[in-house]
């Protein structure tokens, strides 16, 4: 297979970026997306050019590392996949790509593909935990969780915190992530005495860095390669306006 990749080629975030663009013509199907881009890197290394540089580690779509935009789409057309986890049996012959990094204020650029998404550890390290000391490892089933809520914060903890629901929002937002991090440990016993003091914390720093307002657009969940659902949204504002309440002292009544 041969294809036409542009490619946005950016030295660090201090210099100005360009699309590039290269003629691949020892595309398998049967590589991954990444794949690809090795070989087209191995060309670049034997010809003394630069590789282009991209996020990756496990390769299987469970770290989240990897991720960049094929043609304006997150992680590209497949839904549910991750770039790693993309193949090349997807694309046709004779395809045109367009490569570029996600673009939000609070990812600034790194290199090439490549944004610093450490935003998403300060918000994770504001309340992203449950801090109480909670001794060796317990026996399975010592707590008893209703299986509807486990079923619910499983879901949410799928979230590898690859930020492509951040780079396809047009306000940039955060809001799916943050509200798969705080219900997945707000449905649990083991989360509840740090339940609203996390929904503080962590969207106050979503707020800090620079992240968009939530407008309920949906395009979040469309790409999300673990799909997580927009209720996390919904369960992460209901916990922040009790937080926010009772902090105030006023008497709310919030249905789950
Ligand atoms: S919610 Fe989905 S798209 Fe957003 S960081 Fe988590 S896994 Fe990635
Ligand atoms: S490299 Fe780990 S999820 Fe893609």
């Amino acid at each position: 297979m041969k294809l036409t990749l542009h490619i946005w080629r950016q030295k660090d975030s201090n210099s100005e970026g360009r699309m590039v663009k290269y003629e691949h013509t020892k595309v398998n199907p049967h590589m991954s997306f990444l794949e690809m881009l090795d070989v087209l890197n191995e060309e670049l290394i034997a010809n003394g050019d630069e590789p282009v540089a991209f996020d990756h580690d496990c390769r299987e779509g469970i770290c989240g590392m990897c991720g960049f935009m094929i043609n304006g789409v997150a992680h590209g057309p497949e839904r549910g996949t991750t770039v790693c986890q993309l193949h090349m049996r997807h694309f046709k012959d004779g395809d045109v790509l367009y490569l570029e990094p996600w673009r939000a204020k609070a990812f600034p650029p790194v290199r090439d593909l490549v944004v610093d998404r450490s935003a998403f550890d300060r918000i994770i390290s504001a309340g992203g935990y449950v801090s109480v000391p909670t001794g060796s490892a317990p026996d399975g089933n010592v707590i008893p969780v209703p299986k509807k809520n486990a079923d619910l914060a499983m879901d949410a903890a799928a979230c590898i915190g690859c930020g492509a629901c951040v780079a396809a929002c047009p306000n940039a937002a955060a809001a799916l992530f943050t509200g798969a991090k705080i219900s997945h440990l707000n449905l649990l016993p083991q989360g509840q005495p740090e339940r609203h003091q996390r929904a503080l914390n962590m969207v106050a720093q979503v707020k800090h860095e620079l992240f968009g307002s939530c407008t309920n657009i949906g395009e979040c969940e469309a790409v999300c390669p673990k799909e997580i659902k927009l209720e996390v949204i919904a369960r992460m504002n209901r916990d922040y306006l009790r937080a926010s309440w009772t902090e105030r002292g006023d008497a709310i009544r919030i249905e789950e």
